[in-house]
């Protein structure tokens, strides 16, 4: 924790750091995909993996983009989700796929937008997974404490989405898990 001592001022030089915690995942996450058998699996392992990593990251499931709509691919959490299908404008997911930002959510029950799924969450973050520019997917963590995500996380949650593009499913049927 950040202390100030003695009174002593200290300047800290204006760098990005990324916390050594997101700079182990990434590494781990690399090796994950260069293991897997197949893009399927190697999708559940990243979400898995950031699920196990990260005590708030309480539910972590990958949307991809299927036409109009979102829809749910690989997942990890304590229950599953009734948002299989979610058209892109709807919900944050869908508002994130629409604009193609990150949303972070740091209060579910003050934006209007959102999409219940768990009477435990309390934050979200929603990531875009970009192909040439268009959003292909993206990812959907879930927290069960409020304002459970910062900048940190979307910064480190974009450089998996980038991981993750070239596993997208091929097919239309493939997408759905
Ligand atoms: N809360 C999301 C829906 C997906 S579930 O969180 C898994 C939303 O508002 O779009």
């Amino acid at each position: 924790m950040g202390r100030a001592l003695g009174g002593t001022s200290v300047s800290h030089p204006v760098i990005e750091e990324r916390p050594a915690a997101h700079g182990d995942a990434l590494n781990v996450v690399r090796a994950a995909i260069a293991e897997a058998a197949g893009p399927g699996a190697a999708v559940q392992r990243v979400v898995d993996l950031l699920h196990d990593r990260f005590p708030p990251y309480d539910w972590v499931g990958i949307y991809w983009v299927d036409g109009s709509d979102l829809v749910l691919g690989p997942w990890t959490g304590p229950e599953a989700t009734d948002h299989t299908r979610i058209p892109i404008g709807t919900g944050v997911c869908g508002a994130a796929a629409a604009s193609g930002q990150t949303e972070i959510v740091a209060d579910v029950e003050a934006d209007p937008r959102y999409l219940a799924c768990f009477a435990s969450t309390k934050s979200e973050i929603v990531v875009p997974i970009f192909d040439g520019g268009a959003v292909i997917g993206e990812i959907d963590v879930d927290g069960s404490d409020l304002g459970a995500f910062d900048d940190a996380d979307a910064r480190f949650l974009e450089e998996v989405a980038a991981l993750l593009a070239p596993l997208r499913p091929r097919t239309s049927a493939d997408r759905r898990s």
